[in-house]
């Protein structure tokens, strides 16, 4: 959709971003050439008033974003999980931009749920609500199943909402590359990777499907987690303009008053929260990545209801252990302990120093943990480790960036229910547990036991392949092969293997 609609669309940003004042903000963080400072400047400064005004209660780059509309609304919260493109301080301002709008009418919402189910909504519902909620890509509404009168809850896509983000997603490419050009400096920010990285966060939020998906997954992981609840996902009744869930009954963990005059245990849900979030991240390597208030319920019977699935994050096995060592690392203040597992995994290049680096954990570690109990975060905590780490010449990645922030918004949430919340205490067994099982000779025979089965897959072969190798040995003046990593691989494989076999039988007697 390239054409002269992007070019009124760029010209409504700039002017907005002018009256806001954000300009001056976001030509600084592009570190953009004087030349191109002016030159927007004075362009700009009689066209803004074509700009929108925004709320002026707000830090200026938010309120430019908030005024114009859901896509840039997104954009912003999604930079705000990007420290290492905007910076952390601008991280931190993009946070309080909010993802609420006022509902779509009832019927609409009743028109798509027909479509998708290719029948009157009043064959499959007996009840219908109106919007519970709404934010920019969809909205919630409460239903009752007419075969079996239990309650769902029911999220609808936006009509629209494709074409509209698609058209100011083609606006950002257009923007990025004109940035880009301009301003050669900006592409130390690589404009158009952050787009790239944007349209397939929405793109995926604008299919409901992968919502379901995350929510079915999820709840397969924590199927057994006492005193955790993710709602069943209606697979039959899902698409991508609808989902429906289980409604979950509950107070929202935003409504303190609430729980505190239902009597819930406020100190174990605290608890719960923080031990849930980690043992996900943890155990299964895939974890909810928006644990607000909002996403948040206490059943009835006090268990912790999560809700929204919209972002998750994933953690492959190797980063989860090499984590779970740091965090034990710095749990029990072993920071020479911390500094080797980041050469040992090659996070840090072996030219650096390992002493220097282990001082320079210290430094991070102990401000901290000089602090009161209560007080400690281990999010802060790994920020810090995050920028030591930058430091000493590891990237920062963009998984790890998401449990660090994560994690910050889930220890909000258990400190706003328990104040004196002892984040080390909580996290302890859950690290501790992990490490039992995941790290030491457990896990190592476990790993051998996996290779071993891969390797059994090329058993029918071995023999062929033994018996080459063989022939290429009594005949070197043969011409070689190039590549003889699969017999070399395979031999060194199959006598692993044996060894391991050998080695269960022995501890079994
Ligand atoms: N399964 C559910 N049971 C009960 N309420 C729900 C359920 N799913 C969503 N809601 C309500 O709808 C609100 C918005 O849903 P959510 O999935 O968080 O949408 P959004 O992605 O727009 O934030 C939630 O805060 C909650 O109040
Ligand atoms: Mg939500």
């Amino acid at each position: 959709m390239r054409g002269p609609h992007n070019i009124w669309r760029l010209a409504r940003t700039g002017a907005t971003f002018e009256r806001t004042g954000a300009m001056g903000a976001v030509l600084e963080a592009m570190e953009a050439p004087r030349a191109i400072r002016i030159a927007a400047r004075v362009l700009g400064w009689p066209l803004k008033w074509f700009g929108l005004r925004g709320d002026p209660s707000m830090p200026p780059v938010p309120r430019a974003l908030q005024a114009l509309g859901p896509a840039y609304i997104k954009f912003g919260q999604i930079l705000s999980t990007r420290p290492d493109v905007v910076g952390p301080e601008m991280a931190l301002e993009l946070q309080v931009l909010q993802d609420k709008l006022p509902p779509f009418p009832t019927t609409d919402a009743r028109r798509v749920v027909a479509e998708e189910l290719g029948q009157p909504l009043e064959a499959v519902f007996s009840d219908f609500s109106e919007p519970v909620a709404a934010a920019s890509i969809a909205q919630v509404h409460r239903a009752t199943l007419k075969e079996s009168g239990r309650d769902v809850a029911v999220k609808i896509l936006r009509p629209g909402i494709d074409r509209a983000f698609r058209k100011d997603v083609d606006a950002f490419h257009l923007m990025a590359t004109l940035i880009e050009t301009l301003s050669p400096s900006s592409r130390r920010l690589r404009p158009r990777d952050v787009i790239d990285h944007f349209e397939g966060v929405v793109l995926q939020e604008l299919d409901l499907r992968i919502e379901a998906s995350a929510a079915g997954e999820f709840f397969a992981n924590t199927e057994a987690d006492e005193g955790f609840v993710v709602p069943k996902v209606e697979w039959g009744m899902s698409s991508r303009r609808m989902m429906v869930l289980g409604w979950a009954d509950g107070l929202p963990l935003s409504d303190l008053d609430a729980i505190n005059a239902a009597g819930h245990d406020k100190v174990g849900l605290a608890r719960t929260a923080l031990q849930m979030f980690l043992r996900h991240a943890l155990r299964d390597g895939y974890f909810h990545a928006d644990m607000h208030q909002g996403n948040l319920k206490v059943a009835p019977n006090g268990d912790l209801v999560a809700l929204d699935f919209g972002i998750m994050g994933r953690l492959d096995e190797y980063t989860r252990r090499v984590y779970a060592e740091i965090l034990m690392g710095f749990i029990r203040k072993d920071y020479r302990r911390v500094a080797e597992v980041h050469f040992e995994a090659g996070y840090v290049p072996a030219d650096r120093d390992v002493a220097e680096f282990a001082q320079a954990l210290r430094s991070v570690g102990e401000p901290i943990f000089g602090m009161e109990a209560s007080k400690i975060s281990m999010g802060r905590l790994l920020a810090f480790l995050f920028e030591v780490t930058e430091r000493f010449g590891m990237e920062t990645r963009t998984e790890l960036i998401l449990l660090q922030r994560t994690m910050v918004v889930v220890e909000g949430v258990g400190r706003s229910l328990d104040p004196d919340l002892n984040i080390w205490a909580a996290a302890r067994p859950v690290v501790e547990e992990y490490i039992a099982r995941n790290i030491g000779p457990q896990a190592v025979a476990r790993d051998l036991w996996r290779t071993a089965l891969v390797l059994s897959r090329f058993g029918p072969r071995l023999p062929q392949l033994a018996e080459a190798a063989l022939i290429a040995q009594a005949h070197p003046e043969r011409p070689k092969r190039e590549n003889r990593w699969p017999e070399r691989v395979l031999l060194g494989g199959g006598g692993l293997a044996l060894g391991l076999a050998a080695a269960l039988i022995w501890a079994a007697f």
